[in-house]
């Protein structure tokens, strides 16, 4: 298995807003002697109204000048959206370097299901991938899998997650198709199948018609960054020597969002 060859270069987490915060937190635990660096392309965000070529030529070109510059261990990508779309050419493309993706956590759904039914709430892109549908046909065909893409809820979390903000009727209409009874039925299992969604899932508990689980693959993915850093396990930096960082592509993040980052112990360069 590969692992990353330098313990000392960070390791760059990236996702189109602050949705990528949900597995850093939990990367964070696991491994609280690395470096993070946390990549927000708020520039264009959001990623799930991108059209599919335009949006992985973007990805390209965006990891061609991250990785010269920061020159990572290795890459979290924090977002269903662009690891369904183009975490194989970012392999194909930058060969030499070691990538995590994020994707709809469809296995353990089909694996943990009761009743069957068992829903995927997504960005309307992670949707439409044939990545996404290929997983539903190679780990649930047992399963009724209910795919529902939404136009808001990235939306959503980051109004929250800067202003403290929830629109819970927005929040209920977005996640209502989420829930189906079939023959005496019911959905158990939303896949949370994008980072920014668990950010929300107390206001997804209080307006569902009934309990499911949501399953958030945070800490799955941190595990997995994890095995792939092992060279780091104990060579990290002193404590007091950590600095992450939190980018944003814009080049000008707002007063919210900055306070955010701060607030979770990210310096805003
Ligand atoms: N956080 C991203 C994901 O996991 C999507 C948000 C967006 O639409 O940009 O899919």
């Amino acid at each position: 298995m590969a692992v990353a060859s330098n313990a000392s270069c960070p390791i760059l987490m990236f996702d189109s807003g602050v949705g990528g915060l949900t597995v850093l937190r939990e990367a964070r635990v696991l491994m609280p002697d690395r470096r993070f660096i946390y990549i927000a392309d708020d520039a264009a965000f959001p990623y799930g109204a991108w059209e599919e070529e335009a949006l992985r030529a973007h990805l390209l070109t965006l990891f061609a000048s991250l990785l010269e510059r920061y020159r990572p261990a290795l890459s979290v990508i924090a977002c269903n959206t662009a690891s369904t779309l183009a975490i194989d050419s970012l392999r194909e493309a930058f060969p030499g370097h070691l990538f995590v993706g994020t994707v709809p956590a469809i296995k353990p759904a089909a694996e943990r299901t009761r009743s069957g039914l068992v829903s995927v709430l997504a960005t309307p892109g992670t949707v439409k991938r044939q990545y996404t549908r290929d997983l539903i046909r190679q780990w649930a065909s047992k399963c009724h899998v209910r795919l529902v893409g939404s136009d808001r809820l990235a939306g959503l979390a980051e109004t929250y997650m800067r202003d403290g903000f929830v629109d819970e009727e927005a929040v209920r209409a977005e996640i209502a198709p989420c829930f189906i009874e079939q023959d005496g039925a019911r959905t158990d299992i939303v896949v949370l199948a994008c980072t920014h969604y668990p950010f929300l899932v107390n206001r997804m508990r209080k307006t569902a018609p009934w309990p499911v689980d949501w399953l958030d693959p945070a800490e799955a993915i941190a595990r997995r960054a994890l095995s792939l850093a092992v060279a780091g396990a104990d060579q990290g930096r002193p404590s007091d020597e950590i600095r992450d960082i939190a980018v944003f592509t814009s080049g000008k993040p707002d007063f919210a969002v900055t306070r955010l980052m701060q607030g979770i112990g990210l310096t805003v360069p």
